[in-house]
């Protein structure tokens, strides 16, 4: 028998839909700028410039509303790790999805209203959202106001390490994406967990 359980209200899942369709933008129109050229342009210089901007502070306002909201409505209790055994669950869900799934066991932690995510989706989301995203906003916050950048880090110019930062945290959140969205696949059918980010109801 399968349970039905509300797991995404509303206004997390247009949380959701901006942030993934921001992302989007932001990879493609950041890929344009990092390798334009006059030969090969993905979208126009001028173009990606002014979309990776408009992409940029629509994640950061719709980012801060996330954890705005998240604080008030009590969303946030599902991003607090609790340390204890920490390393064993992750242990246990990693083994689950390269060896326990394929052996059609029982998912070690299964989705519940108290547990919505399991625990390596709880640190990769973690991860992603509280250190790598405020990076990703922090620098490029800093990019449009250059002002505010500090001139020289260790000798190297500001502007460098900021770049530097910039695309090496965008790069890897992209493979995060990429990842997400795989895993996403895994459950009782191929749509199934896409199919409960639009209605809210997970199966
Ligand atoms: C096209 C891109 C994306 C797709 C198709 C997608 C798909 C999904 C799906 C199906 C879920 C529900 C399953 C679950 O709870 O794990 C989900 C949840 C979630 N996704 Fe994504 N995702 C995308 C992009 C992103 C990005 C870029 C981020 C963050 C940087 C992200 C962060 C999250 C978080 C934090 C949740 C849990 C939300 C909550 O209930 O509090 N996703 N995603």
């Amino acid at each position: 028998m399968s349970t039905r359980l509300y797991l995404y209200p509303v206004a997390i899942r247009v949380w959701h839909m901006v942030n993934a369709l921001m992302f989007l933008l932001l990879i493609v129109t950041g890929l344009s700028l990092q390798y334009s050229s006059k030969d090969l342009e993905i979208v126009g210089f001028n173009l990606a410039i002014t979309l990776h901007n408009i992409g940029g502070i629509t994640l950061t306002a719709s980012y801060l509303i996330f954890i705005i909201g998240g604080i008030v409505s009590g969303n946030m209790k599902h991003y607090k790790i609790k340390y204890k055994g920490f390393w064993n669950r992750l242990y246990k869900q990693g083994r689950f999805y390269i060896y326990g799934i394929f052996k059609h066991e029982d998912t070690p932690f299964p989705t519940s209203e108290n547990m919505k995510f399991n625990p390596l989706q709880q640190f990769s989301y973690v991860l992603a959202l509280f250190i790598g995203l405020p990076i990703v906003i922090l620098t490029g916050w800093a990019y449009l106001f250059p002002e505010i950048v500090i001139l020289k880090i260790f000798n190297l110019s500001g502007l460098l390490v900021n770049d530097l930062v910039h695309i090496t945290i965008g790069f890897i959140l992209s493979i995060f994406m990429f990842i997400h969205i795989y895993l996403c696949t895994i459950g009782p059918s191929v749509k199934n967990t896409f199919k409960s980010m639009i209605t809210g109801w997970h199966e």
